[in-house]
């Protein structure tokens, strides 16, 4: 069970497998992109960069992405919006390794999904995809890391369902003391 004192957004989130044959707003989808870059960043870097496709809109540049996924994420071809999460690995300041660089575009990818289940819409992050076809994508510079391929639209469930992901016990995330009461 999820704690009820957690914000709604995070509350009701989960990531699903099956969505409804109902195109996402470009205009929605812009706002998602928009929360992800405002997320925080090491040196306000922003290293995160998107490859994005709506299958309504593009339906070719939909179809390269879905061509990285592995056959285990097919489920993810009845979305109507699929994209990959890039990042620069290096420091545009002065090229060099930016170690930061996949956790600040995690905290982008974060901000984007709740962004989306505040407007109604699920996003579905994939670890199952051939990075050497996402970096072949057109218009990825050299350079890139692709971090995480992602499905979003709107969920099938009306709701969190019942036997959803479970998680670690709470108390296992932690080293050392905490500062609250263990109950
Ligand atoms: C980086 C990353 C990679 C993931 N890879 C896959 C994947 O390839 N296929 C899949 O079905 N789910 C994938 N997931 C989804 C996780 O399985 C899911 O987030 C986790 O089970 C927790 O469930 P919840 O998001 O519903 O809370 C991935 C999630 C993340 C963040």
């Amino acid at each position: 069970m999820r704690p009820t004192s957690l914000h709604p957004l995070l509350q009701e989130r989960f990531s699903t497998r099956s969505y409804q044959d109902k195109a996402v707003e470009p205009a929605l989808l812009k706002t998602m992109f928009e929360a992800a870059q405002w997320a925080p960043s090491c040196f306000n870097e922003q290293p995160w960069r998107f490859a994005v496709a709506a299958k309504h809109v593009d339906p070719e540049a939909f179809a390269r992405i879905a061509a990285t996924l592995v056959s285990g994420n097919a489920w993810a071809l009845e979305a109507p919006v699929l994209g990959i999460a890039f990042a620069n690995p290096r420091f545009s300041r002065n090229a060099k390794p930016n170690r930061w660089g996949a956790y600040d575009t995690g905290q982008a990818m974060a901000q984007l999904t709740v962004q989306a289940q505040s407007l109604g819409l699920n996003v579905h992050q994939m670890g199952g995809f051939d990075e050497t076809k996402a970096l072949a994508l057109p218009g990825v510079p050299e350079g890139h890391e692709a971090l995480a391929a992602f499905a979003i639209g709107y969920a099938m469930e009306a709701a969190l369902p019942e036997n959803g992901s479970p998680r670690r016990e709470f108390g296992s995330l932690f080293f050392g003391e905490v500062p609250w009461r263990q109950s």
